[in-house]
């Protein structure tokens, strides 16, 4: 559904609202008079010119294979990480330590989480079934129109996804107030990210203080032997990254709980709470 834009935040001055009158296509900041446009009915929140060299070539590939995707990591993920280390069990064991059980909303507000890359929204039925049913609101963030489309796609079927609130973004720069979610999480694209320490300051800036949030992406696990043809798959499908690790060292200063953990061969979960 569409998102509301009060609870936007204006990424050029930070002024909190953004004003969407019905039938316009852009939306406008009160704070600075910024125009942001509005692509296939979501909102835009970011700039091309902003993204760095390797979002905007990753941006150029998921806006150019969306259909591919989710077909992808389904036959590949078991093929690089053996047969029980599937998609499915990657996506429970990342949503196993965002800790959703027995979460209730706020008395003030209902209770709300964000995918950051949300990609196809592969995720979300898994997330939308941990979740108490209402009030509830997910919002899922993505810099692709591609992938977003697809995504909308999957919401208008899914029964229980009707009400994701979409929006194109850039993780670096997250559109939100201060505190405004009580979950935040990622899977799968901040290896490539240029700067994953600022999109973690923004996925706790955005947090409540204190919620845990998750981070998901590529790592072979040091501790398991790989053959060849695993190698070399796994290169091929992180061909982005000469190294891909975990940035546990950038989580903000002051967080708590900070995990890193191999969550299967080939992913690590990183997770954190947000500083209080
Ligand atoms: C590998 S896909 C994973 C999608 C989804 N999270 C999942 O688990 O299936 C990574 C997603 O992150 C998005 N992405 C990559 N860099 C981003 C950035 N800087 N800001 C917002 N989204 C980004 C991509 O467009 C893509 O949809």
């Amino acid at each position: 559904m569409r998102p509301e834009p009060e609870h936007l935040r204006c990424p050029d001055c930070g002024h909190d609202g953004l004003r969407w009158p019905a039938g316009a296509d852009a939306l406008d900041c009160a704070g600075c008079a910024t125009e942001w446009s509005v692509v296939d009915g979501l909102p835009k929140l970011y700039r091309d010119a902003a993204l760095g060299r390797v979002d905007r070539m990753m941006r150029r590939i998921y806006d150019g294979l969306p259909s591919l995707h989710d077909p992808l990591v389904r036959v590949a993920l078991p093929l690089l990480q053996g047969r029980h280390e599937n998609e499915h069990a990657v996506r429970e064991a990342a949503l196993d330590r965002l800790r959703l059980d027995g979460l209730a909303a706020p008395a003030d507000r209902p209770l709300r989480v964000l995918e950051v890359g949300v990609g196809t929204g592969a995720n979300l039925p898994r997330l939308r079934a941990r979740l108490p049913a209402a009030p509830v609101e997910v919002w899922g963030l993505d810099y692709s129109i591609g992938m977003l489309r697809r995504c909308r796609r999957r919401c208008r079927r899914h029964p229980s996804l009707g009400q994701t609130r979409l929006l194109l973004g850039d993780a670096h720069a997250l559109p939100f107030a201060d505190h405004f979610f009580d979950r935040v999480f990622h899977i799968g694209a901040i290896n490539g990210f240029e700067d994953p320490a600022a999109a973690l300051a923004e996925m706790a800036r955005v947090a409540r203080p204190g919620t845990p949030i998750v981070v998901v992406d590529e790592r072979l696990d040091p501790s398991r032997d790989t053959g060849l043809l695993r190698r070399l798959g796994f290169r091929a499908v992180t061909f982005y990254d000469p190294a891909p690790a975990c940035p546990r060292d950038a989580v903000p200063a002051g967080a708590a709980d900070v995990r890193d953990e191999q969550i299967s061969r080939c992913f690590y979960c990183l997770s954190f709470r947000t500083p209080g």
